[in-house]
């Protein structure tokens, strides 16, 4: 299989999910469609601040990839109209990196930190003190002889993003004033969001089209509006440029996106889970060798979202596939299939980390 077909569907964004995500992206919160709790919790964050005149407390946003953190970064800097500053874990490799930038911000900048679990440790301190106090310690020297030298730094709003809320050290996460949960997506708002990016891209998109898109977007905006894309292209060579329904079925068959968002890999791997393995329980190496795959593939790639699906069950002694895993695949399970007992005696297991 190629990465091509594998990003599919993928809620990491690709250069192509790149290049025009910010034309997608809802400016002001009133067009952030969906995560109608957060949407409102943070409304009342926002206006509260601005009637009191200062910045609001720092915002952590915790999601997985694709759901809107980014986006929602940039609407609340908008609705501030404060200016936006964006850095990143990874580019934070070193306190200085993050005194670089804590010490130039402007009163009342929003400061977006994706990523923000793998921010280097030492920078992390830092960062805990600039959060609560404004200041930044820079130490000058080295050994005995080093001293701290506090800076003042301009009162600034913190908007951290993470995938992973449960690396975020205790002291970290506490300094937060506000934990924005984002959640995957109902079906009819990510119809939603695919009409309203069909208008953004000029593209003619039918009603039953932008269902049968939404069902197989796995709950995430960012492949919604990859598949509308895919859809579209589809559409231009085979047709009038029209999204209807049977062009919608005819283009995600092609790409090998199945009514539930499965891609080719996802089936591959319930195929042998069910066929060579009568089920499972199996490894996961195991099962990846068998799918000619690495099994941090397997478990990084297929395997979330086919335990959020319910389709496979993780227990102590392996992978399983459910009844209704059978059912999708339209295969017909052997009278001992370890689905029941196997499964409702165990003990869950902690997803992997995806990052
Ligand atoms: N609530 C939403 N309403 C409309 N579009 C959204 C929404 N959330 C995400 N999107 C779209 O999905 C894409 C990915 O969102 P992004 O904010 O980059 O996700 P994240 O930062 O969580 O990975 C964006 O291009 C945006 O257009
Ligand atoms: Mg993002």
């Amino acid at each position: 299989m190629t990465e091509h077909e594998r990003e599919m569907v993928s809620p990491d964004a690709d250069l192509d999910d790149r290049a025009v995500e910010g034309a997608l992206r809802p400016k002001r919160l009133e067009d952030f469609v969906g995560q109608e709790r957060v949407r409102e919790q943070l409304s009342l964050v926002l206006r509260g601040a601005q009637r009191r005149g200062r910045a609001p407390d720092h915002i952590l946003m915790s999601g997985g990839p694709g759901l809107g953190k980014t986006t929602l970064a940039m609407i609340i800097a908008a609705e501030l109209g404060a200016p936006l500053r964006i850095t990143s874990g990874p580019a934070i490799e070193r306190s200085g990196d993050l005194a670089a930038v804590l010490s130039t911000l402007q009163e009342g900048e929003v400061l977006f930190l994706d990523e923000i679990h793998r921010m280097a440790r030492p920078a992390e301190e830092m960062l805990y003190v600039a959060m609560e106090d404004f200041r930044v310690d820079v130490v000058v020297g080295k050994g005995p002889g080093a001293t701290a030298i506090p800076i003042d730094i301009a009162p600034f709003t913190l908007v951290g993003a993470t995938t992973r809320a449960g690396l975020l050290p205790a002291p970290l996460r506490d300094r937060f004033g506000f934990t924005a949960q984002m959640d995957f997506y109902r079906a009819d708002e990510l119809e939603h969001i695919l009409r309203r990016s069909a208008g953004l891209l000029g593209v003619d998109l039918e009603d039953d089209a932008a269902v049968e898109i939404a069902g197989r977007s796995r709950g995430t905006p960012r492949i919604a509006n990859r598949l509308l894309r895919r859809v579209r292209d589809y559409a231009e060579v085979h047709g009038d440029g029209h999204l209807t329904l049977g062009t919608a079925r005819a283009a995600l068959t092609l790409y090998e996106v199945d009514d539930q968002g499965l891609d080719r890999l996802d089936r591959a791997v319930l195929d042998a889970l069910m066929r060579r393995f009568r089920g499972g329980p199996v490894g996961l190496s195991t099962l990846a060798v068998s799918v000619g795959e690495e099994p941090e593939t397997v478990e990084v790639v297929a395997e979330p979202f086919l335990v959020r699906s319910g389709l496979i069950a993780r227990t102590p002694r392996g992978r399983v596939a459910t009844p209704e895993a059978w059912a999708h695949m339209g295969l017909t399970p052997p009278p001992d299939a370890a689905f029941g007992a196997g499964i409702s005696d165990a003990a869950p297991v902690e997803p992997p980390d995806p990052s």
